[in-house]
């Protein structure tokens, strides 16, 4: 049986908005304008998916009727209790029937909560992590780690600076705390952690990771289609740095050419990824058709070259930047749907 050509592939782009957002989606006037462009320009055809929360029947038909759907929506957002639990079921039971899905909600729920930092902290860009899933393990080893040195905590579940803290040693029994809007306080140890506990009743755990003390000198955010690189950029981010210390200034973005990233690049694509594939149990073509995995500076090696830390990964969210990166997850999404030889929309189901 011949594989169908590109242009028979429909895929759907899926943002969260309201009714009007829905029925008003352009391709041409959407935040996701360079990723419709890129569909078409390799020949798939591309439709905006909006959506709306409390309507998921509608959202379920359509779906069902494309071959791919490619996901950009938020599991926590700062003010509201948004969340991703209607959506989820959904793209599970289009999954289930046959359409690609990316990033698939247990893939999302493998690779980008903060445990990953834990699973895969024996690999090259690890550090000597540990995970809480109780309160009493928090409360039993975490005093004895902050006194060796600076700790950030982070809960597994989380965005935008929700629920990172920088725990320091302070006078007594006392700890200095930076929460990632660069707050201060001063306080009793014991009080932090009992604090916490309302983290563990929500059924989030904490992740401990050292302090990177170069964390001022540049975040590197790596963006990844599958399996390969497809571009960095670089952010000073400050959001735990000393409150005096001046905003950050706009992140650089460079293609997965970038030559001060080589090194990284090769890293990351013969070794890190493929480890983390199969710590995670997950197939190279689970990996979501966009994804990052943001690196801090750790202390450079006995050659001089810096050492690279993972901070976190984006799975569920990742705006395509660079201009390299919509190109790169379209072919991607190509790639697997010709090789599942799945038939067009319609036909398959
Ligand atoms: N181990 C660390 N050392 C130094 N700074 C860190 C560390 N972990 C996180 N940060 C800072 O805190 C910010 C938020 O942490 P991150 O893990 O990216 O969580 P999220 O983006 O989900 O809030 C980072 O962008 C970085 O500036
Ligand atoms: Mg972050």
């Amino acid at each position: 049986m011949p594989i169908p050509g590109p242009a028979h592939f429909k895929v759907a782009v899926v943002w969260r908005g309201d009714a009007q957002a829905r029925a008003e989606a352009r391709p041409e006037t959407s935040r996701f304008k360079a990723v419709f462009a890129a569909l078409e320009r390799q020949g798939l055809a591309a439709e905006p998916a909006v959506w709306v929360e409390g309507q998921a029947d509608l959202s379920r038909a359509q779906l069902m009727a494309v071959d791919a759907v490619l996901v950009w929506v938020n599991p926590v957002t700062k003010d509201t209790d948004e969340n991703r639990v209607a959506l989820d079921a959904v793209l599970r039971e289009i999954s289930a029937a046959g359409v690609l899905v990316s990033a698939h909600p247990d893939v999302i729920d493998r690779m980008g909560t903060k445990e990953v930092l834990y699973r895969t902290r024996e690999m090259g860009w690890g550090t000597e992590t540990h995970l809480y899933r109780i309160h009493a393990a928090l409360v039993t080893e975490f005093p004895g780690r902050v006194a060796e040195g600076p700790r950030v905590l982070k809960r597994s579940r989380g965005n935008g600076g929700i629920g990172v803290w920088k725990v320091e040693r302070a006078a007594g029994l006392d700890v200095l705390v930076q929460a990632s809007d660069r707050s201060q306080r001063t306080m009793p140890l014991d009080a932090f952690l009992a604090e916490r506990a309302s983290d563990f009743a929500a059924g989030i755990t904490l992740v401990d990771q050292p302090f990177q003390a170069r964390h001022l000198e540049g975040m590197v955010r790596c963006y990844v289609s599958g399996t390969r690189v497809a571009g960095f950029g670089v952010q000073f981010v400050t959001a735990l740095a000393p409150p005096e210390h001046g905003r950050a200034p706009p992140r650089l973005y460079s293609g997965p050419e970038g030559e001060r990233f080589q090194r990284l690049r090769r890293l990351l694509e013969r070794d890190w990824i493929p480890e983390m594939a199969a710590l995670l149990g997950l197939e190279p073509d689970d990996l979501p058709v966009i994804w990052d995995a943001d690196f801090l500076l750790g202390p450079k090696d006995a050659a001089g070259e810096d050492s690279y830390v993972l901070c976190e990964i984006n799975a569920s969210s990742v705006f395509p930047v660079p201009d390299t990166a919509p190109d790169a997850l379209t072919a991607t999404t190509l790639r697997r749907l010709a090789h599942a030889r799945i038939q067009p929309a319609g036909k398959s189901r």
